[in-house]
């Protein structure tokens, strides 16, 4: 179904986000015929840029990331978009603006995607109100990080909230709009299989990994202000975890299913400075290799100081103080110049409880469903079976689906599908403002202990698995990460 007609603005218009992600997802609906024929994309940036100078750049640095954009189709799509000058900061670029617009946009949806610096976001905001172009038919779709702590978050959403509805405002997080993520959602909801098993008495623990192989790919500037924790855990991790754990919701209305995941957040066990000190690794690259290639060290990245105490690695252990994971570790990581790309969940169910098989103690790798959201996207199910032969020997051995294989058929990415959501007024993908401050909330007393310790990460050699800190963290409780296995 193609969507209302619609005016999309994007604030950063020039930057890597809109040429890498929005105009590649944009590009994906278009060529799908999702887009309503009168669909306009208006970039907005500093620069004083003609419309064809505009599409020159676009044609550089965006068409590459638009798969199938054959001339024809990459023509049609750019007589969608044009680009206007808009400084954030001068009120007379917005009255200029709402000008432009007006006259033939009546009846359209309005989406104004900030692409920007959080600090903008403000500015824009208000700009936008008194150039008349906040009015009901306006979403806003905010780029995370939103604030760098609870306070600053507070204030953006306070001036927000003076001149747009909790409703109009799109907090994105682009992992919530990933095919695999919602595939989690139909595991658990569509199925009656697992979720019987989905619980304490059955689940020993549960393990949460996006790794990364890239660095802070030229981003060294905005990563030294923002370190993993809040660039990856308060919003991708959490958000996973939020939907491994939350309960079954009434609908998939966005209130229903956000009621749940909120309630998850707010039972996470709040950290304080020994479970910080017992609980919490921090690390940072060092040189090493990747992808058989020598990479240097965070430290010596552009942009980020010789003597940096920005974490680029987190590992977590915390456990949610409700019926159904009361006890239960959940073990939460993330991290750049890893030894791979790889964002995983692993629930591992208990072990028999009187052991009839001689099997080896260690290495829980079955009993275990492990699922693979990126590179790949499987589901599989590791359990033990007897091997072939007069003895009575197990090994583990595993169900695979393969969602490539099973699926064939074009793969809708994360940033397409939200898009796609907002022109549609779709909220359920996006996150609340009271979800996002109780994220904010659980994650402070680790900046706090963090900032306030002269320490710093711990380092760890690019290309390898992060410090060895971790490993000793959930070895500590008899378990392992999946690729110590
Ligand atoms: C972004 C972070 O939100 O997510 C980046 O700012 C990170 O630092 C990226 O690389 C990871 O997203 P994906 O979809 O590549 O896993």
């Amino acid at each position: 179904n193609p969507t209302p007609a619609f005016d999309m603005l994007l604030f950063g218009g020039t930057g890597d986000l809109v040429m890498r992600k929005l105009l590649p997802a944009l590009f994906g609906a278009h060529a799908a015929g999702l887009l309503h024929p009168q669909g306009r994309v208006f970039a907005l940036g500093r620069q004083a840029l003609s419309r064809d100078d505009y599409l020159a750049l676009a044609a550089r640095d965006a068409r590459a990331h638009c798969e199938g954009a054959d001339d024809a189709r990459w023509a049609a799509f750019c007589a969608r978009i044009d680009y206007l000058q808009v400084d954030a900061t001068r009120a007379a670029d917005f009255a200029a603006l709402a000008e432009r617009l007006s006259g033939d946009d009546a009846g359209r949806v309005r989406v104004v995607y900030l692409a920007t610096a959080p600090s903008l976001f403000v500015p824009v905001c208000e700009h936008l109100a008194a150039a008349g172009l906040a009015d009901t038919r306006t979403r806003l779709v905010l780029e995370k990080p939103l604030g760098h702590d609870l306070a600053s978050a507070d204030a953006i959403n306070d001036a927000m909230s003076r001149h747009f509805a909790e409703d109009q405002l799109y907090r994105i997080d682009h992992y919530l709009g990933k095919e695999s993520v919602q595939n989690l959602l139909a595991l658990r909801f569509g199925n009656t299989l697992f979720e019987p098993l989905w619980r304490r008495e059955w689940v020993e623990s549960v393990q949460v990994t996006l790794a990364e192989e890239i660095g802070v790919a030229g981003r060294g500037e905005f990563y030294e202000r923002t370190g993993a924790l809040r660039d990856m855990v308060q919003n991708h991790l959490l958000q996973l975890l939020c939907i491994v754990a939350m309960e079954p919701p009434a609908s998939l209305d966005a209130d229903a299913v956000r009621d749940e995941k909120l309630k998850v957040v707010k039972a996470l066990a709040p950290f304080d400075a020994a479970s910080v000190a017992r609980d919490a690794v921090r690390g940072q690259y060092q040189a090493g290799a990747s992808g058989g290639a020598a990479v240097e060290g965070y430290r010596a990245e552009e942009g980020v100081s010789a003597d940096s105490r920005t974490e680029t690695y987190v590992a977590l252990k915390t456990s949610i103080g409700n019926w159904r994971w009361a006890g239960v570790p959940f073990y939460l990581r993330t991290g750049k110049r890893l030894a791979e790309r790889k964002a995983e969940i692993v629930i591992t169910f208990r072990d028999v409880p009187h052991k009839l098989f001689d099997v080896p103690p260690m290495c829980r790798n079955a009993n275990r469903l492990v699922i693979e959201l990126q590179p790949e996207e499987s589901i599989r199910l590791w359990f033990r079976a007897k091997t072939p032969g007069d003895g009575m020997d197990l090994q583990p051995v595993s169900l695979n689906l393969d969602f490539h294989e099973t699926f064939r058929g074009r793969r809708v990415d994360a940033y397409e599908r939200l898009l796609l959501d907002v022109i549609r007024g779709r909220l359920a993908l996006f996150m609340r403002r009271d979800e996002q401050a109780a994220a904010w909330r659980w994650v402070e007393p680790l900046l706090a202990a963090w900032a306030a310790d002269a320490s710093g990460p711990r380092p760890y050699m690019a290309g390898s698995w992060g410090p060895a800190a971790a490993s000793t963290l959930i070895a500590r409780d008899g378990l392992s990460w999946p690729e110590e296995c």
